[in-house]
């Protein structure tokens, strides 16, 4: 579970990029985080991560209060692919980078490797074990990156962005395989039609604040209330209103 309870956050002083943001997500849902650019999600994300630091208000995963003490825990517990997955490989494959966790976590290496080919083979992308992390494109980066935070079957799954980079295909996979997980779920994304897919609750993000929160549908159907927030409708709900 997690809750944010009225944050606020600014990186630079009277200028405040989130500003009273609360919301609260139970285990096993998936939420889509909605915002034109520059509205706040990544900084959400970020924020969740502890990677940055609310102004005011607080956030809790499973009751805890993220902070400095608990973020080894807390991370653990998140999986997460964040904007610029580029800044997350560390090793020098792709096999490498998805094994290193789960050897971490215990397990052995024929469990780890078990994994980490079941994951592979899920999202189609045995061809990428081997590779080099700095020789793959942006596309298959950003596929070796939801990879690796799968092999780690966390608690939660965060993504920002996770189609952004994606072909056709590859979004499709990807929109797949986030329907398939029973972990609670936050998805950020300006592609709508992926939220559609993929989120039963929609958070919309306008200028750092909450503009509206509720069923998936009832608001990615709005067509006013997503071109006030400088969005528009889905493809699939653009030729069926009236
Ligand atoms: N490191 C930073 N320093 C200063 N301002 C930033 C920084 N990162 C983001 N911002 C600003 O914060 C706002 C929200 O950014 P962000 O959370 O990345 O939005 P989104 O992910 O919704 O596009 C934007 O106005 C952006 O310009
Ligand atoms: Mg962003």
């Amino acid at each position: 579970m997690i809750e944010l309870k009225q944050l606020s956050f600014a990186y630079e002083k009277g200028r405040p990029v989130l500003q009273n943001v609360s919301f609260r997500i139970e285990d096993g849902e998936a939420v889509g985080l909605i915002g034109a650019n520059g509205a706040g999600k990544s900084t959400v994300m970020k924020l969740l991560l502890g990677l940055l630091s609310p102004s005011e208000g607080e956030i809790l995963v499973d009751g805890e209060r993220v902070g400095k003490d608990n973020l080894a825990k807390i991370r653990r517990k998140l999986g997460f692919v964040l904007q610029n997955s580029d800044n997350q490989m560390f090793m020098p494959t792709v096999y490498e980078d998805m094994i290193f966790a789960p050897l971490n976590y215990g397990l052995s290496r024929e469990e780890a490797e078990r994994r980490v080919d079941t994951v592979l083979t899920r999202l189609g992308l045995q061809d990428l074990k081997y590779r080099h992390n700095h020789r793959i494109s942006g596309g298959e980066k950003r596929m070796a990156a939801i990879a690796t935070i799968l092999a780690m079957e966390p608690e939660a799954v965060l993504m920002d962005e996770p189609t952004a980079a994606l072909d056709p295909y590859n979004r499709r996979i990807v929109i797949n395989t986030i329907r398939d997980l029973r972990q609670l779920r936050l998805i950020t994304s300006h592609d709508l039609d992926m939220i559609c897919d993929t989120c039963e609750r929609v958070i919309l993000l306008s200028a750092g604040r909450i503009a509206a929160d509720g069923p998936a549908e009832s608001i990615l159907r709005d067509r006013e209330l997503l071109e006030r927030n400088r969005m528009e409708l889905p493809f699939r709900y653009a030729g069926t209103e009236r």
